[in-house]
């Protein structure tokens, strides 16, 4: 099969597209023919080996993917050649990435695709809508009526998160880098967008919330938590996913004084129920049309190390040329 792969971790020129053996499965492994896989700026830290974990060598890179079953392992139950699936969290804690023609997959990782979504928007939902999930329901309890707070409502985990907050019938602000991406943040069904190269977004959050958020959701790579907490309405919540280097200081007074919490979390350590209950919803809102994955680009498999660029250069450099998932096709 084709497959885009390391040998060794460092830039994305150090992804090779070629041949490797087709996978068995065996145990409960589904053998799924990959339709359609999604970048995230995870997979470009453990191609660049800046977070360090176990992998496979050779290491095929990614963590999303959709298809369709080719066959299953004999101790799988759940799945049936023929059946539309899709999945995520792999290419993690040692286990073999997506970006193939085929990936076997542990059944515990794997989701019905309900008829009517395709397999490029549930591929770009996979790893971003899990994370939003478990954020605003599990850590951040968003509740109907509320009021949250969410950078980059253009990007992957921001979108998700701005539709999610809507369909529970909480009220969501967002920001954007461009005219187009506020538009598009408009879209989703935000009450409030702001371009955050050109507004106040202090003052925009001041008018959106005069008591404060309730849940502010934080993915920025440096979370600055005094503006943070200044922001924040008694019994506040903040989520913090992002920025593995970043150092900030809690003004512990007004934190406190106010019963606020913070809620940090890595998707990848969610256990295989809580990502399964996640993508139960998930599912019903892809089907219903009310989550909608913002797709940047499509692109050849053959591509990945300029799609591995293309995402650094937005993660690590805010050039601003994404805006959603980039998604690659086998
Ligand atoms: N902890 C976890 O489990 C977990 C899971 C998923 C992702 N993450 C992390 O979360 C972060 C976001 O991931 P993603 O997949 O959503 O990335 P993404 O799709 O590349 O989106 C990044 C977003 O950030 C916005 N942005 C960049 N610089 C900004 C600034 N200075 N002010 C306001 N907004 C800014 C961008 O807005 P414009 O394009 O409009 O400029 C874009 O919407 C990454 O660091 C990722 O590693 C963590």
């Amino acid at each position: 099969m084709k497959a885009a792969f390391i040998e060794q971790t460092g830039p994305p020129e150090n992804i090779l597209y070629g041949d490797l053996p087709t996978p068995t499965p065996t145990g409960a492994e589904v053998l799924v023919r990959v339709a359609a896989v999604a970048v995230n700026p995870v997979d470009t830290y453990i191609r660049a080996g800046t977070i360090a974990m176990d992998l496979p060598r050779p290491f095929v890179v990614g963590c999303d993917l959709a298809g369709t079953v080719e066959a299953v392992g004999p101790e799988a139950t759940q799945f049936a050649p023929g059946d539309r699936v899709w999945g995520s969290n792999q290419g993690l804690l040692g286990r073999q990435g997506t970006f193939a023609q085929y990936a076997c997959v542990d059944q515990q990782w794997l989701y019905p695709t309900p008829e009517g979504v395709s397999d490029h928007d549930a591929a770009a939902a996979a790893l971003v809508a899990i994370t939003a999930h478990l954020g605003l329901f599990r850590n951040a309890n968003l509740k109907l009526g509320e009021t949250l707070f969410v950078h980059g409502g253009s990007g992957g985990v921001g979108s998700c998160v701005v539709q999610m907050t809507k369909a529970i019938g909480a009220r969501a602000m967002t920001t954007a880098g461009s005219p187009e991406k506020v538009q598009a943040c408009k879209k989703l069904g935000a009450d409030a967008v702001v371009d955050y190269k050109t507004d106040d977004v202090d003052a925009a959050i001041r008018r959106f919330a005069p008591e404060g958020v309730n849940v502010w959701w934080e993915t920025l790579r440096e979370p600055d938590l005094e503006r943070i907490v200044g922001h924040l309405a008694p019994g506040g919540r903040v989520i913090i996913m992002a920025g593995r280097d970043a150092r900030s200081s809690l003004p512990i007074g007004p934190f406190y004084v106010k019963d606020c919490s913070i809620h940090g979390f890595a998707m990848f350590s969610a256990p295989a129920p809580q990502q399964r209950k996640c993508a139960a919803e998930i599912n019903r809102w892809l089907a219903k049309g009310k989550l909608r994955p913002r797709i940047d680009r499509v692109m050849p498999l053959s591509e990945t190390a300029a799609a591995h660029r293309l995402q650094e250069d937005n993660t690590l450099r805010h050039a601003g040329t994404l805006a959603g998932k980039i998604v690659l096709e086998p």
